[in-house]
């Protein structure tokens, strides 16, 4: 191994597909500057947090429900720092965060949506692609920034979207995808590669 790692937490709220391709193309490369050094869920039930604890991987659990935004998102702020995290994935983390806390890890934190962005951004996303009729989607990562869907986009993906199409096709066909897309980006922060320069993002090297 060479030079110390990066430790990256990723947030999840579900199944966790995205999390396991973030963990296999970090342990996969002995040599890959980010480490996953923490899994953490709103829902003590995402299954996610199983593909975590089999990976070895630490876990951690804040229930969202019933809680101010302003509160889960301090407590997530002093877990994230206890933990000594350099970046933020999230991974199909379903809630909504603070302007303050999207403020404090700008350029820190990146997020994975199923949508060639700013097209189709928010949820229920390949239904609302197929009922457009456009022709190609795809996935977006992107640096999270306060409006929802909105940061600068770091890499993307097409998909093309065939006539006999369904939502769930798609949304298998945008998966794989984002399952290559993700790592890809993750190793290019984790390099320090990306320069924010307003909307844009700049890879350098
Ligand atoms: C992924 O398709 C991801 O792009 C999406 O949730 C799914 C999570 O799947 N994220 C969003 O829609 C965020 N707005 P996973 O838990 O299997 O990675």
């Amino acid at each position: 191994m060479t030079g110390v790692k990066r430790n990256v937490a990723v947030l999840i709220s579900g199944r966790g597909t995205n999390l396991r391709a973030l963990i296999d193309s970090t342990t996969q490369d002995a040599d890959h500057p980010a480490r996953i050094a923490l899994v953490l869920s709103n829902r003590a039930e995402a299954e996610g947090l199983e593909i975590a604890k089999a990976a070895g991987i630490e876990t951690a659990v804040i229930p969202s429900k019933g809680k101010e935004r302003a509160e889960f998102d301090a407590i997530l702020d002093t877990v994230l720092r206890a933990k000594d995290i350099d970046y933020i994935c999230l991974a199909g983390f379903m809630r909504l965060l603070t302007h303050g806390f999207v403020q404090a890890w700008y350029g820190r934190m990146i997020n994975i949506h199923p949508s060639l962005l700013p097209a189709f951004k928010g949820t229920d996303v390949h239904a609302r692609v197929i009922e457009s009729g456009t022709r190609f989607t795809g996935c977006s990562v992107h640096f999270v920034s306060p409006e929802v869907d909105a940061g600068p986009i770091i890499l993307q993906a097409v998909v093309p979207v065939p006539q006999e199409a369904t939502a769930e096709s798609i949304a298998a066909a945008v998966l794989e995808q984002e399952h290559a897309l993700y790592p890809q980006a993750l190793r290019l922060l984790a390099e320090g590669r990306l320069v924010i320069e307003g909307q844009r993002v700049r890879v350098t090297g």
